[in-house]
């Protein structure tokens, strides 16, 4: 990765990170943990299976994946520690193991997991292939990825409305929630730029997955990927 867009995306998670989870509610109307439960739903592991929650943030989608789990080995994994603070502090009755660790270099071996997650990782990467290639390398084989993710709108009778959402609508809310509009403004202008749900279902197959599916959300702004090593 592009060492400025690493450090910039860091800085800029490391500064919202207070009021990440409520600016998530609000921005997605309650619908946010609805789609992590679907990720989570994606993943068919054997009982005591391990899980990456990658970019975990404030750890949501790792929290779900140990309910679900009781007795598997769930990590969470991201680079900025101002989120992972507040992952361990949210859940520090969850038996999680929480890393800091970039999606670029993960600090594991080889066939390691029996299921990867993450959530709003890839459009904050530089080099998608790089990353998803080394999310292959993580997993065993007959493992699961799921990713969730924003993703650009089709260009049909909603899209004006849902334009105006993600332009006007999400920056103005970043302002007074998280008091940054600039880190909200980014998270539109990466969706707008981000890869298409077709293109990001190619790009998994082209790092080596099979059974590659994906089901879209809130009016087709929100993507949720799968497949298997
Ligand atoms: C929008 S937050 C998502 C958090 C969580 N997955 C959720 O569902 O709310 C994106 C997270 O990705 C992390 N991130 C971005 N690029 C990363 C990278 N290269 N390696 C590890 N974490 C990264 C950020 O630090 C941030 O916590």
């Amino acid at each position: 990765m592009n060492v400025s867009k690493a450090a910039s995306v860091q800085k800029m998670f490391d500064a919202i990170a207070g009021q990440y989870d409520l600016m998530n509610r609000v921005m997605t109307m309650g619908q946010d943990q609805r789609w992590r439960r679907f990720v989570v739903s994606r993943i068919d592991i054997p009982e005591q299976g391990r899980v990456l929650d990658l970019a975990t943030g404030t750890g949501d989608i790792a929290a779900l994946l140990a309910e679900e789990y009781p007795k598997g080995h769930i990590s969470g994994g991201d680079f900025s520690q101002h989120m992972l603070h507040f992952a361990k502090k949210r859940f520090a009755d969850t038996a999680i193991d929480w890393q800091a660790c970039d999606a670029n270099h993960l600090p594991f071996g080889d066939n390691i997991f029996d299921g990867v997650t993450f959530g709003y990782l890839l459009r904050n990467v530089d080099d998608v292939p790089r990353v998803l290639k080394e999310i292959h390398r993580v997993l065993k084989p007959g493992g699961t990825i799921v990713s969730l993710d924003t993703t650009p709108p089709a260009r049909n009778i909603l899209y004006p409305f849902i334009s105006a959402y993600l332009r006007y609508g999400i920056p103005i809310l970043g302002r007074m929630i998280a008091s940054d509009e600039a880190a909200y403004s980014y998270l539109t202008g990466s969706t707008m730029g981000f890869y298409t749900a077709d293109e990001l279902a190619a790009a998994f197959t082209s790092a080596g997955f099979k059974t590659v599916q994906y089901q879209k959300f809130m009016c087709g702004t929100i993507a949720v990927h799968w497949g298997v090593k």
